[in-house]
């Protein structure tokens, strides 16, 4: 599997793994840790979360599997990130969903993922979401902070513009390592708001979440996701590929900026299909077609 080089101290691999849904799948700690140790064995050693996946469980979750063999952790890179705070029965407090992005709140999420990870350093650290109240100086002191402490190894950002990334970085005295947003057949935005021309310019890799559009694209019924399906089928099939989702990783990998998919599944054959989509190389016409299926219109 390849990895992609960050800065230096971290690399990712070419494909991460997911865990926002980690608590639908229901697996118990044993299962979970064969999906992990499957991961890491097809080359898939970076794993995403957020302290607030599945109502704040998640990173439980993947911390008592973790414990059952300690030993992984060196064999994995853990991305988290933190800044949003939900309305949540653990957390009354709450009364609005709402953005936290000051140095106590950043320095609790971290210490918590730590504890509920069983780790004592998280590889990546982002800011979930842009923060329209956001103390640019004050994150980047908090950065500066949990690096000294070894807390946290590099840092990043994801679903800010390139502007917002920009702002926050002319502040950090470090690079920031990746902008996490939305990029799939179903959700080409990226790809011309400035995003995508953004990391490249930065030469960092983009990490795409929803790659498959949440699994929508499976049973929506809406225009664009059947027209979008019926293109990924004719393509599936020029290539002799039994499955659409391989197509729409291919999508991803063939572009030129190194997108980084986040598969979302627990299901370790879906997994090992973006891992096969990886050898699939489709034409530029026939990432076009994709293109045009997902707009709707023809190029101008
Ligand atoms: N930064 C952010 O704001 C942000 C936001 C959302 C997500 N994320 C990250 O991105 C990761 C991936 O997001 P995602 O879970 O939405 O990814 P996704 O891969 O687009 O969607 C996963 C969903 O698609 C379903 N699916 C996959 N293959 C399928 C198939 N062949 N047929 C039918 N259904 C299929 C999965 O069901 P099964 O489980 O049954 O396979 C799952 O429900 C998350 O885990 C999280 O780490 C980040």
């Amino acid at each position: 599997m390849q990895r992609i080089r960050l800065d230096e101290r971290v690399e990712f691999s070419r494909i991460i793994h997911g865990l926002w849904r980690a608590a639908e799948w229901k697996l118990t700690d044993q299962e979970l840790l064969h999906i992990i140790e499957e991961c890491l064995e097809m080359g898939v050693t970076t794993f995403d979360h957020a302290d607030i996946y599945g109502d704040y469980s998640c990173q439980k979750i993947f911390g008592r599997a973790l414990q059952l063999k300690p030993s992984l952790r060196e064999k994995m890179e853990i991305i988290t990130k933190c800044g949003i705070k939900l309305i949540s029965p653990k957390h009354p407090e709450h009364k609005i969903k709402y953005y936290d992005t000051s140095k106590e709140h950043i320095l609790r999420s971290v210490d918590n993922s730590l504890q509920e990870l069983g780790t004592d350093y998280i590889d990546v650290l982002l800011i979930h979401r842009p923060d329209p109240f956001m103390d640019p100086e004050e994150v980047a002191e908090t950065f500066s902070q949990l690096k000294a402490q070894g807390k946290v190894l590099s840092f990043g950002v994801s679903n800010f513009s390139s502007s917002q990334y920009e702002m926050l970085q002319s502040y950090v005295d470090v690079p920031l390592v990746t902008n996490q947003i939305e990029i799939s057949v179903m959700h080409v935005d990226p790809f011309v708001d400035g995003s995508i021309d953004h990391c490249q310019m930065k030469k960092i890799p983009p990490l795409a979440w929803s790659p498959l559009a949440g699994g929508k694209i499976f049973k929506s019924e809406d225009e664009k996701a059947v027209r979008i399906q019926n293109v990924l089928k004719e393509i599936a099939g020029e290539l002799d590929i039994d499955s659409i989702d391989v197509v729409m990783y291919a999508w991803l990998f063939v572009h030129p900026s190194t997108i980084i998919p986040i598969v979302g599944s627990g299901k370790l054959e879906r997994i090992r299909n973006a891992v096969t989509a990886l050898s699939v190389s489709l034409t530029r016409q026939q990432w076009f077609e994709i293109w045009q299926a997902s707009t709707g219109r023809q190029v101008p």
